[in-house]
């Protein structure tokens, strides 16, 4: 359920959420597809991997999970002792809510012998159920690192399996899930405004469809897209994911024109619902009232950080 936000009054956010993370000995992490003004009162932003990686070894005692639920849990998992704060516990994540952990171990069952990989966009219980995750920064790397005699069973995201297979020449078994914001790009659009700004590049998540990664001149993780338009030489860049990684991207790279990609209609389809339950108050209220906490139980926790330690290896 959405937390409501009550009247604030006057509240410097800014002021009071500092003061709050020194009282509470707490740190902001924040997905680059947070809003802008969460990034810039974050202690850490990153991609999936980044903020597994830091929530693992944080010292603080508090964690504020500026994300989604998946991020939260993958956070508790792995620094079981630290509370976990989510601002709102209806951020979800249309690839893992599209996996339900029943149906997810009966399709398992049907392939015996199989491995499984899942993408980290999943719940605790299908992490639990998998062999070892990925994010979309080392997916390519741990499906090479896969015994070529196994047959690979790949959840819970069809575009991002597609490219994978492409990439790797591996033939996988892929669970039909998506992302709502990437599956709303239009091809057509896009080629519009390739024409537009022929001097642009196109950089594109890969759990894009595969007609829009066509079109792309480079494919990667949020983190990979952001040293992208850092690094290459390219004055313009049509953007192809979630409209929150621009943030980042103009602050890095001021002088660089980016353009968001755009959806079928002229709709916010490239912002995500889920990510865009947070808010700056929703930070605030959680820190000032040490909750929603995320909670789990030890059991799962210990089931599904194996297949998570296993990625952490190879990453
Ligand atoms: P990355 O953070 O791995 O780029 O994935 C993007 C995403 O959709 C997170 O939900
Ligand atoms: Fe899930 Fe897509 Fe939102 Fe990422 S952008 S959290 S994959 S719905």
């Amino acid at each position: 359920m959405a937390l409501a936000t009550e009247a604030l009054g006057h509240i410097d956010l800014d002021v009071e959420i500092a003061r709050l993370k020194r009282e509470r000995n707490a740190v902001i992490l924040a997905h680059y597809y947070q809003e802008g003004e969460i990034q810039d009162f974050a202690d850490f932003i990153g991609d999936s991997l980044q903020l597994a990686q830091e929530a693992k070894k944080t010292q603080a005692d508090v964690i504020l999970f500026a994300g989604v639920h998946f991020m939260a849990e993958t956070a508790k998992i792995l620094n079981p002792d630290r509370t976990v704060l989510v601002p709102d516990m209806a951020a979800g994540c249309s690839l893992a809510d599209g996996c339900p952990p029943e149906a997810f171990r009966a399709w398992r069952a049907r392939h015996p012998g199989a491995v499984s990989i899942s993408y980290i966009n999943c719940s605790a219980e299908v992490k639990a159920a998998s062999d070892i995750i990925c994010t979309s920064s080392n997916a390519k790397k741990i499906v090479e690192s896969i015994p070529k005699d196994q047959t690979i069973l790949f959840a819970p995201d069809k575009n991002l399996g597609r490219y994978l297979i492409r990439e790797t020449g591996r033939d996988m078994v892929l669970w039909q899930g998506s992302c709502i914001v990437h599956e709303t790009f239009s091809q057509r659009r896009l080629i519009e405004l390739k024409v537009k700004h022929p001097q642009a590049k196109v950089i594109a998540h890969p759990e894009c469809e595969e007609q829009m990664l066509d079109l792309a001149d480079f494919i990667g993780s949020t983190a990979a897209l952001l040293r992208y338009v850092e690094n290459d030489n390219a004055s313009a860049f049509i953007v192809v994911t979630e409209s929150g990684i621009l943030h980042q991207m103009r602050k890095r790279a001021p002088h660089k024109e980016l353009i968001a990609a755009p959806s079928e209609e002229n709709c916010a389809c490239n912002e995500c619902p889920f990510m865009r339950l947070n808010t700056p108050e929703k930070v605030y209220l959680a820190l000032r009232d040490m909750k929603p906490t995320l909670e789990m139980d030890e059991g799962l926790r210990v089931q599904a950080r194996r297949s998570i330690d296993r990625m952490l290896e190879l990453s």
